[in-house]
Order: C-alpha cells, then sequence, then structure tokens
C-alpha cells in the first residue's frame, strides 16, 4: 500500500484504519528449493516464512496452526481486491478461484473435484454426515471412545432424535495396535450396524488409527464409514483413493496451516447416493456433490483461496519431508521426556501407533500451572488436558518447529518437574 492509499483508509476509518503499516508483516524472503535431505538450516527456513516471533515456540498443532505468510498475502491481497470492487463483475473470477482450491484438495488427498466439498470446518464436515445418512430406530452406529464431540456428542444426540443406537468400541491405554482394533469392529459388528465413525489420529493422545483395515471391514459389510481427519489431514501423506472412506473431513487452521472457518469434507463418489444434504442456499459449488452439498450462501472466497494456497506451500515443501519431520520432532520430544523422572507418557513410542500429538503426565504438578508457567515464562504454547482420564500436557509440533523448540521445552519440563511450578 502506498502512502496515498494509506491515506484514504485513514480517512475513511477515522482513527482505527483496518491496516496500518505497524500491523503489516514483513515479506518473507522466498523458500529455497527443498533439499533430498532437509536439514535444520532448511527447516528454519521455512520457520521464517511464519509471522511468528522467533521466541516463541508454538506446540499446538492439533489445535491451531498459523498460517505463512504466503497464505495471508493471499488472503489480504483478494480481501482487498473485492473490497476495493464489491461488484459481481470483479468478484467472478473468486469463483474459478474456489474451484482451483478443489481441485488442489483433490490431488492432496488423491480423489477427484467431484467428491470434494469446501466446509467451514472438521465440525461441520462430521455433522453434515451424521445429520446427512438416513438412520432410524434399530439401526446402530458404532463409534471409537476417543472421538472429538463433533463426532462423538453429534450422533449421540442425533440417536435421541431419530432412535438409532450408538456403540463405543473402548480406546485402552497404552495403544494396543492396529490388529487390536480390526478384530474390537469385527466383534462389535452386528447386522443392524450401518455406519462406523472414527478419529484418524485422536486429539486427546496421538493415538494413530488403522484407517485402511477399517474402512476395508465396513465396505466388505456394506457399512458408511466416517474418518474424522482433523489431525491427519497436513499432517500425513494422505491417499484417501488407497484408504477408501465414505467419509472423510478435516480443517484448514489446523495441521495444513491454512486460514481459519475453511475444512473440508470428502464424499466417495460410491456414497453420494446415500447421504441427504442438510443445508440448501445459493452460491453451491460448480462440479459433481458440491453442486448440491456446497450451497452454504455467501463465503469467504478469499479465505477459501487461501486454503488453496496452503496446500500449494505444503505441497513445495513436499508433504512427505513434512510428515517426516513432525514425526523426528515428536520422537526427539518424547526421548527427553522419557529421560525426566516422574514423566508419564501416554502416547506410544510406537511410529506405526503415533504421528505428531504427544501427551504426558507431568508427575503431581498441575498442569495448568505448568503450562501458564511454559508460557508466559518460557515462550512455550502447549496445550493441556484435566480430569481423570489420560490428564496431561500436550505437545503437537510441526514442521514450522526446530530441533531448538525442542531442546527448549525438554529443559524447561525438566527444570519444573524439579523446582515445582
Ligand atoms: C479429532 C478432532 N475432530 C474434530 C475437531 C474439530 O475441529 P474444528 O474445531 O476445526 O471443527 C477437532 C479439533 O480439535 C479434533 O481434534
Amino acid at each position: 500500500m502506498n502512502r496515498r492509499e494509506f491515506a484514504r483508509l485513514l480517512a475513511i476509518g477515522g482513527a482505527a484504519p483496518f491496516v496500518s503499516p505497524k500491523v503489516a508483516w514483513a515479506r518473507p524472503v522466498d523458500l529455497p528449493p527443498t533439499p533430498p535431505s532437509p536439514d535444520e538450516k532448511f527447516w528454519t527456513a521455512v520457520r521464517d516464512q511464519f509471522v511468528m516471533p522467533k521466541d516463541l515456540a508454538i506446540l499446538n498443532a492439533a489445535n491451531l496452526c498459523p498460517s505463512s505468510g504466503p497464505v495471508l498475502e493471499t488472503m489480504y491481497r483478494l480481501t482487498k481486491d473485492m473490497d476495493q470492487d464489491p461488484s459481481f463483475d470483479n468478484r467472478a473470477k473468486l469463483g474459478d478461484g474456489r474451484e482451483n482450491t478443489r481441485k488442489l484438495l483433490a490431488e492432496f488427498l488423491r480423489v477427484t473435484p467431484e467428491e470434494i466439498i469446501i466446509t467451514r470446518n472438521t465440525s461441520e464436515s462430521n455433522n453434515l454426515v451424521s445429520t446427512g445418512i438416513d438412520l432410524k430406530p434399530g439401526d446402530e452406529v458404532l463409534l471409537t471412545a476417543d472421538n472429538h464431540p463433533s463426532n462423538h456428542v453429534a450422533w449421540q444426540e442425533k440417536a435421541k432424535r431419530y432412535g438409532f443406537t450408538v456403540k463405543d468400541v473402548p480406546v485402552p491405554n497404552p495403544h494396543p495396535g492396529f490388529e487390536h482394533y480390526v478384530d474390537a469392529f469385527k466383534k462389535m459388528i452386528t447386522p443392524q450396524t450401518k455406519v462406523i465413525s472414527f478419529t484418524h489420529l485422536t486429539s486427546t493422545v496421538g493415538d494413530l488409527f488403522p484407517a485402511k483395515e477399517i474402512c476395508r471391514l465396513a465396505r466388505e459389510r456394506g457399512i458408511l464409514t466416517l474418518v474424522d481427519g482433523a489431525q491427519t489431514f497436513g499432517l500425513l501423506e494422505l491417499d484417501l483413493a488407497d484408504m477408501q472412506p465414505d467419509f472423510y473431513s478435516g480443517s484448514a487452521h489446523k495441521w495444513p496451516c491454512g486460514p481459519k472457518e475453511n475444512g473440508v469434507l470428502y464424499i466417495n463418489k460410491t456414497a453420494q447416493s446415500k447421504i441427504w444434504a442438510s443445508i440448501f442456499s445459493a452460491y453451491p459449488g460448480r462440479v459433481g456433490v458440491s453442486r448440491t452439498f456446497e450451497g452454504f450462501g455467501q463465503r469467504d472466497e478469499p479465505a477459501m483461496m487461501a486454503f488453496g494456497e496452503a496446500l500449494t506451500f505444503q505441497t513445495k515443501i513436499g508433504r512427505a519431508h513434512i510428515e517426516k519431520r513432525s514425526r523426528e520432532l515428536t520422537q526427539a520430544l518424547m526421548a527427553g521426556l522419557k529421560k525426566i523422572d516422574g514423566v508419564k507418557i501416554w502416547t506410544s513410542p510406537d511410529p506405526a501407533r503415533s504421528v505428531a500429538v504427544l501427551s504426558f503426565q507431568p508427575g503431581n504438578l498441575d498442569v495448568r500451572k505448568l503450562s501458564l508457567a511454559l508460557y508466559q515464562k518460557d515462550r512455550i504454547g502447549c496445550a493441556t488436558r484435566g480430569g481423570q482420564d489420560r490428564p496431561g500436557i500436550r505437545l503437537s509440533p510441526h514442521f514450522y518447529n526446530t530441533m531448538a523448540d525442542v531442546d527448549r521445552t525438554v529443559a524447561a519440563i525438566k527444570k519444573y518437574m524439579s523446582t515445582g511450578v
């Protein structure tokens, strides 16, 4: 923005302009090409693409990730363009941009654009499924016991209304392995089971579920599957064509580092005739299932396009590299925490059973006080879990974290474990 434009904005906005030079972020230098074996120097360059201050280590990707500079720029540039000229004529190009994001989502998930709905978040995606499938008294829905409310309370509440039954497959700790869960589902399936819904990677203690195997088991029995991918979309190098769920949900603002209030619902073409759309309004998508399922009224198209930019950003770095990096950071955290007396780790160390969500109980320390001290004194962001069921601190590092963040976090926890908080 030049000075004249800024003065004009000031004149319009009075004393509180929407954008001031003080809040504008510095444009990051271009990211270098990813080397075949990315080293700490490369990941530090990735970190520099984010506007978080350098001394801040946020290990909370399972909750909310920052958007990178390129994503922020896309959102700002397009929002400004729209607000400078909100005519239908000027906004026509935004429809093309939204369809481009759909294509990018399809490539990212290795499916077709005709199977993609751009929603507001995982919560909405999950609820579109639990509301959209015809279920009646006598029908059963099988859930894993460790789901987010949008995939648990949602089913329980709809069961009250429509009269179907919900059953939970127990989730023991430590993670008992993939075979355990395949067997557990096999045992609990009955001729009345119509839907199986589970979280791919749990947000509680980071248990990875055998999504492909459970989806196969269900498909062979004519049972529909909803895989809640809030914790794997943008983290694992996913291939839904291989996993073959009927429905898969995710949020842009978590691991993909996209804008807030954007999400995805994948509806397998074979399942599209088995679900009703719940919301009808203007401005649906242009292809496939989005023509009937994505008419949510006016949307924030600049944010939808920035969602596409976030996927492009990850693809440019390399999704396999991102998954590997997040795993390495988690394994390093786990190795450090294991050496601290009194720490009980809830998450499986086996990379086949966990990815990048790590949860532990810090002895008798009050987790809220610990988390506050970590944030206020050490500039480390994490999540807490209270109550009696696997309480503790959750760390979820992502590709914008560095090994220095890991070392600093382990050292701080070690310090508080010996001095108290
Ligand atoms: C497993 C799981 N499902 C769904 C959600 C809901 O995500 P959102 O708030 O983006 O809708 C979360 C959020 O943490 C989650 O961890």
